[in-house]
């Protein structure tokens, strides 16, 4: 058995784990949501962020409109606010939660963004951490490092004259404070929800964007100057087109200090061997990983049971701007049936194919609680969204209300969406590595379909569940299939919404 299907093996929930469950929360040791350096000076952000009065459902389809605009200081700002930024703090007895843009495991806020790129307008080339608590840069490095991830890459597609170079991370202890080992997984779901976001940003904006998943992971670790047993490297974003970058120069160790996180932190090796075992060591390697991944894959073919035709986009004017703005996790559903053209553009969103660096495999399957004029029941959607093979008819809300540890929330929701993967069919193509391609892949279309819900006026929240007994009500046939991410979508009850 490979050290990932082990690590998804040993981290599955099931009603017998949950309730073996005695774990709680030391509430006197959560850690900080926030990585802050102690010594760096903040250089502020531009605040001024001006709607990109793009459609959101276009923005949500990656759908680029020119004129493409210059990734200057104040699109970047903008990139950052609506993918990573603070949108609303709330107080609650124990403290203050800082609600980012996109969806979070526990709102415990893990992953981290660095910007590496050359001259901007305003912003001199460097190596900067992005601090959303006070929406500031801080300058690790000084001068044009972009060339160092460039080769890190195995020299990837489009980053050679990208502007900007995002490099996102978790800081495992951020997360797994609550949720132990678990959180290797969350590191990509909740990366996942954020790329989302910015590609949909990015694309109102009109600046190209690409995802690459391959790297040497002690390069990037080198080049952000972090310990990867504690914070890794997760994904690498190329953002615009410019100027291609200088030579890379030294790459002297930094030292710098940072806040503690907590009184103590508890380390999981479990997490850190997955992080190892699916690390790339040479520049080589990564461009092995990529010719392997980058063939097409072929699905097994869903038959057109039912046929869906999604919404125009100029049927919402929305900018998407405004969509993030309201976006917020339904802690409460109406058990209301949604239109059916509603339903249809959130599965067509959310099949859209993201600009990663690696093809990988990920079905859409749905659970129609009540969406009208379709028979509730479990289906499998086609690989565009267009069309529903229906497996199993029938009244499947019990069941959905288990599969989701038991929470009301996918029982009283119009539809839930699974997304799983032949994970046998991955290890076989992509190794240890496309594991974390083949999570990513599905947060970020499940980031997509939270989007495409509150473009729509409706509510959605991503959910944790019984991997076992999701895949066997799902997809019995395929005994590899691993359960990659769960989005409950429907009308949210006001109350909850007011509570949000
Ligand atoms: C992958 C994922 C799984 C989640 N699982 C649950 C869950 O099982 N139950 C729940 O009530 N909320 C769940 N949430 C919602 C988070 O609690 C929520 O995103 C977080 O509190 C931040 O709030 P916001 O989404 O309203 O900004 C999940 C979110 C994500 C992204």
């Amino acid at each position: 058995m490979t050290t990932l299907r082990e690590y998804h093996e040993r981290t599955k929930h099931s009603p017998a784990s949950v309730r073996a469950n005695a774990y709680t929360l030391d509430w006197d040791n959560q850690p900080l949501p926030f990585k802050i350096y102690a010594d760096l000076d903040p250089v502020p952000l531009p605040t001024d962020l001006a709607g990109s009065q793009r459609l959101a459902l276009e923005a949500i389809a990656g759908i680029t409109t020119p004129p493409r605009r210059a990734l200057d200081v104040g699109v970047l700002a903008h990139l950052l606010y609506f993918s990573a930024g603070v949108l609303r703090r709330r107080t609650y007895p124990g403290g203050e939660i800082f609600y980012r843009a996109a969806a979070c495991t526990g709102a415990l806020y893990h992953v981290d963004a660095y910007v590496v790129c050359g001259d901007l307008d305003t912003l001199a080339a460097g190596v900067h951490h992005f601090g959303p608590h006070d929406f500031a840069l801080r300058t690790l490095r000084a001068g044009d490092y972009r060339a160092h991830l460039v080769a890190a890459t195995g020299e990837a597609p489009h980053l050679a004259d990208a502007s900007v170079l995002l490099v996102l991370t978790s800081t495992f202890w951020r997360n797994a404070w609550k949720y132990r080992t678990r959180t290797y997984r969350h590191c990509f779901w909740d990366a996942g929800t954020l790329i989302a976001n910015l590609l949909a940003v990015a694309a109102a904006l009109g600046v190209p964007a690409q995802i690459v998943v391959g790297f040497v992971d002690d390069a990037v670790a080198s080049l952000l100057d972090i310990d990867p047993t504690r914070e890794a490297p997760l994904a690498v974003l190329a953002l615009g087109a410019g100027e291609p970058p200088a030579p890379p120069g030294a790459l002297p160790r930094l030292g710098l200090a940072t806040l503690p996180l907590s009184r103590s932190e508890i380390d999981y090796p479990l997490i850190r061997e997955a992080h190892a075992a699916s690390s790339l060591t040479t520049a080589t390697a990564v461009q092995a990983w990529r010719a392997a991944g980058t063939a097409p894959t072929r699905m097994s073919a869903v038959r057109a049971d039912v046929t869906l035709e999604p919404l125009p986009a100029a049927a919402i004017p929305e900018p998407i701007e405004a969509v993030i703005g309201r976006r917020g996790s339904t802690r409460r559903f109406r058990r209301e049936a949604i239109p059916r053209d509603r339903f249809a553009t959130i599965c067509h969103l959310a099949t859209r194919p993201a600009p990663l660096d690696v093809a990988v495999p990920v079905e859409l399957h749905v659970i129609i609680n009540a969406v009208d004029g379709l028979a509730p029941g479990a289906y499998r959607c086609g690989p565009d969204g267009h069309m529903l093979e229906l497996r199993r008819p029938g009244d499947f809300r019990d069941t959905a209300g288990h599969l989701d540890l038991g929470q009301a929330l996918a029982a009283d929701a119009a539809a839930n969406l699974y997304w799983l993967a032949d994970l046998d069919a991955v290890f076989t193509r992509l190794g240890e590595r496309g594991y974390r391609a083949v999570q990513l892949a599905a947060a970020i279309a499940g980031g997509r379909a939270y989007l495409a819900a509150y473009a729509l006026g409706l509510g959605a929240t991503g959910l944790t569940f019984f991997d076992d007994d999701v895949a066997r009500f799902l997809a019995p046939d395929v005994p590899g299939m691993g359960v990659m991410f769960l989005v409950a979508v429907g009308r949210t009850r006001r109350a909850a919404a007011a509570a949000h």
